[in-house]
């Protein structure tokens, strides 16, 4: 009998340690360790072979095919940067149930009609399951080769036969298992074996594959976050149960840009594209409510226009309520320090909620001018004028920066039929294009001032409740 070493693996980083422990040592979280056979190194009866010769190759040479090949669905090639790699591997991370599954035989889908070879592998549903949803998509037409299989080793050899596959959908990496390492399917161990051996067919035979990976509910990648460092990009699918919405981003891309998002509407019928994410996320806006301001944001090269809303109420608690959703709550502790210390703005008596409405997430800076004016307004009872989009990046000293790609932004905004932004000094030459009036804020005093004014003027003598 082979002697098995054993260990105990974190199954939240993939550390190993020699005995078990409450705590891992090396991502500090508790009860994630768990005793696991070791990936088989040369052990007695595998004899380290000679080693076969390989040729090394000039980097110039033929190169066969078109490297990238566009998967058919427009927001997916903008998320990868063109289309599917040759010979690259994909991690497609989500929540349970947020549509990955749906996504990806849709693409495989588009790829079969375009006269490609597609497979998919699900781990995880039947394959009269997988087809009933494809008839429900209106997809049964499409030439998907389909089977329900979990052996790595059995997938690599029925798709090495014939020609090779274009892309390989492997739904999901945590239920494949590979027969070189010796423990249970799920565990890390497994995880990333099956994932290398995935990784090195995917190498060797040019072809695409596309591994599905779950994510937990603190939004890591389920076990394998070890995966994220050996695929060649990390697409992460996000949105808010109760929204229609979904949002593909990347997260690692080696071949692309990571900055790019994809919008999707999951639909009865499937997830259908948004090429205007703007018009879908401003669809249900409450207009002249106090505490919504529009957002003229940027995700790469797409400009994108995003409603933040909030509500600044006297709290009852010794400790006032800060939540955020959509946004960084660090950024929303920052700008509501400046209007406390610089505009006279106090808020220590009151909860104070933001977010950004249709379950998008902002990362940019350049929203805190548009989350300055929602709190304001929101405070001062004060609605923002509706046709005003805000962009600006609010310093510590209470400046208002300039951002990028200003002049995107405001085209965007006059084509959607806004008629002002408020925006940095240095946006001022920027403006002009679609007949945007722009006024400029030099510093968060004055915007404040001017949503005060604003409803100074609008209440007629009414005094409201900007204490401070
Ligand atoms: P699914 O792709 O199975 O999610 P994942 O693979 O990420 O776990 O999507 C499941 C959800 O999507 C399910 O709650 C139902 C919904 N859905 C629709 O609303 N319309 C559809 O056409 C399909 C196929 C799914
Ligand atoms: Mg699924």
């Amino acid at each position: 009998m082979s002697k098995r070493s054993l260990s105990f693996i974190c199954q939240n980083c993939g550390a190993a340690a020699s005995r078990w422990q409450g705590k891992c040592e090396a991502c500090g979280e508790w009860n994630t360790l768990a005793q696991e056979g070791d990936e088989r190194p040369a052990g007695p009866g595998r004899k380290a072979s000679k080693g076969r010769l390989f040729a090394l190759e000039p980097l110039t040479g033929e190169a066969h095919d078109a490297p990238r090949l566009p998967s058919g669905v427009a927001e997916l090639d903008r998320v990868t940067g063109g289309g599917f790699v040759r010979g690259s591997v994909l991690l497609m991370a989500g929540d349970p149930g947020i549509g990955k599954s749906t996504l990806l035989i849709q693409a495989t889908a588009a790829l079969a009609r375009s006269g490609h070879r597609a497979v998919y592998i699900s781990g995880e549903e039947a394959v009269a399951q997988v087809r009933l949803r494809a008839e429900r998509l209106g997809l049964r037409d499409a030439a998907v080769e389909l089977a329900a299989e979990t052996s790595v080793e059995d997938i690599i050899a029925t798709l090495s036969e014939g020609k090779v596959p274009r892309l390989i959908v492997i739904d999901s990496i945590q239920t494949m298992w590979t027969e070189l390492v010796e423990s249970a399917p799920g565990t890390v161990t497994q995880v990333r074996g099956s994932a290398q051996a995935l990784i090195r067919f995917a190498k060797k035979s040019g072809a695409a594959i596309i591994l599905v990976g779950h994510v937990t509910k603190d939004g890591q990648i389920a076990g394998p976050r070890v995966v994220e460092h050996m695929v060649d990009a990390v697409l992460s699918f996000e949105g808010e149960g109760s929204h229609q919405f979904r949002i593909l981003r990347a997260v690692k891309n080696r071949f692309g840009p990571t900055d790019e998002i994809g919008v999707f509407e999951m639909t009865g019928a499937g997830l259908r594209e948004v090429a205007n994410p703007s018009e879908l996320f401003l669809s249900e806006r409450d207009l002249g409510t106090p505490g919504t301001a529009v957002f003229a944001g940027m995700e790469g090269t797409r400009p994108l226009l995003v409603e933040i809303q909030a509500l600044v109420a006297p709290t009852s608690l010794g400790t006032p309520r800060r939540a955020v959703v959509g946004w960084d709550p660090s950024r929303l502790s920052m700008v509501l320090a400046v209007l406390e210390a610089h505009c006279g703005v106090k808020l220590g008596g009151h909860d104070v909620y933001l977010n950004v409405a249709g379950g998008m997430r902002i990362q940019e800076p350049a929203a805190d001018l548009a989350a300055a004016a929602a709190l304001v307004s929101s405070l001062a009872n004060s609605p923002l004028p509706a046709d005003a989009v805000y962009f600006g990046e609010v310093s510590l000293s209470g400046a208002i920066r300039p951002v990028a790609q200003a002049a995107a932004r405001l085209k965007e905004a006059a084509k959607l039929g806004f008629t002002r932004a408020v925006v940095p000094e240095a946006a001022k030459s920027e403006t002009g294009e679609g007949g945007l009036k722009a006024s400029t804020v030099a510093n968060l005093t004055h915007l404040v001032a001017d949503i005060a004014a604003l409803g100074k003027t609008r209440t007629a003598g009414k005094t409201h409740g900007q204490d401070g």
